[in-house]
């Protein structure tokens, strides 16, 4: 099945308004009659962006998939029926269509997703040419016997089962960025890697500082994470990565434990931010473990970030105060319902619950800004 023919798949959009306006008027749907029983109130928790985007429609990804799941939709269909509209959105330069190219120009994109209930999970990493890659992970997840598919393999898997592939994902916003980056680092004139990687890196920060591109967006991506009525616990993450990264370069978000984690007895964890930080302790899997020794979402998440700090010791990542240059930010959620986003420097994360969708403060570790 092609992204464009999920998008206007009309039982879908009936579905999904009808849930919409459950999601718009809550209370006027959860006081009439008998409510059905339930374990839990739903709820999804994602990266800001979640509540950020609607690319030309009327619903966020957090009231999308908070809809979709209230009105009966699978939980991991419904949260990726709510990523796919920030990776479709020309606007958010962090996923999917639009989304930063690497070194090269070329976008490549990461995603992964997992399902608590029949404890399935699926990823692509280094994907080209298809504007949706959280749904190519969930093929991955359905149609074969593997979690991970990667590059141009990848991609010829994504035909194989449907999907359209395009030459370019650029858009002219991400095209005239990558131009500015490449103007400003001219690789070319920098024989040790070494040094032009930091070349690289210390470019796209002062781009982010001039406004240029959101910070947040350097090291872009979306996770939602959500629990059902059922009690059915999904995640998923998707992106296009670290901005102007090596070509082939993969990130947090495609790995298991990493990027994404959900135990569908315990709870959901998920992340944005610098990848590299997060692989090297696979942070949401250390959240799901302290839930699961009965630790609160926020508590959880706080031990992951405390790792990252401690492991965050060569000079080049250190601020001028010693602490991580970059920020980490995890969005999180048990099987109560019980959420938290945390973050190393504070930033936002998007809720929604049956009172409708918010964006909240995260929960900081550290205090003052990554880059003084
Ligand atoms: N967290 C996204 C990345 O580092 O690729």
């Amino acid at each position: 099945m092609s992204s464009e023919s999920r998008q206007i798949d009309r039982r879908e959009f009936v579905v999904t308004t009808a849930a919409g306006l459950a999601a718009a008027i809550p209370v006027r749907l959860f006081g009439q009659g008998p409510a059905p029983r339930r374990t839990i109130d739903p709820v999804v928790v994602a990266s800001a962006n979640g509540n950020r985007f609607k690319n030309g429609g009327d619903v966020t990804c957090v009231e999308k998939a908070f809809g979709l799941m209230s009105a009966g939709t699978d939980v991991l269909d419904a949260l990726i029926a709510g990523v796919n509209i920030v990776e479709l959105d020309p606007e958010d330069t962090s996923v999917g269509y639009g989304g930063l190219p690497n070194a090269d120009g070329v976008v490549q994109l990461d995603a992964s997703c997992m399902h608590g209930p029949s404890r399935r999970a699926g990823g692509v990493a280094c994907l080209e040419g298809v504007r949706t890659p959280s749904l190519v992970a969930k093929a991955v997840m359905d149609q074969t016997d593997h979690h991970l598919l990667v590059g141009a393999d990848a991609r010829q898997f994504a035909r194989q089962v449907g999907f359209t592939i395009e030459p370019d994902l650029n858009t002219e916003r991400s095209r005239r960025l990558w131009l500015e980056w490449k103007r400003r680092t001219d690789p070319h004139r920098w024989l040790d890697p070494r040094t032009r990687a930091q070349a690289g890196l210390e470019a796209g920060l002062q781009m982010a500082a001039e406004g240029l591109i959101d910070a947040d967006h350097f090291y872009g991506t979306i996770n939602c994470n959500g629990v059902g009525p059922s009690g059915d616990i999904c995640g998923v993450t998707t992106t296009s990565g670290l901005a102007w990264k090596i070509p082939g370069r993969v990130g947090d978000s495609p790995i298991l434990g990493a990027g994404l984690y959900v135990d569908g007895d315990v709870g959901a964890a998920g992340s944005t931010g610098r990848g590299e930080a997060n692989l090297f302790g696979l942070c949401s899997f250390v959240i799901v473990e302290q839930m699961r020794q009965g630790r609160h979402p926020k508590d959880a998440g706080m031990e992951a970030l405390r790792r990252i700090k401690a492991n965050t010791t060569e000079k080049r990542l250190l601020n001028p105060r010693g602490l991580p240059s970059f920020n980490v930010s995890f969005y999180v959620v048990n099987a109560r319902g019980e959420h938290a986003g945390v973050s190393l420097y504070q930033s936002k994360y998007a809720v929604c619950t049956k009172n409708g969708a918010q964006t909240l403060d995260t929960e900081p570790l550290l205090s003052g800004r990554a880059d003084e």
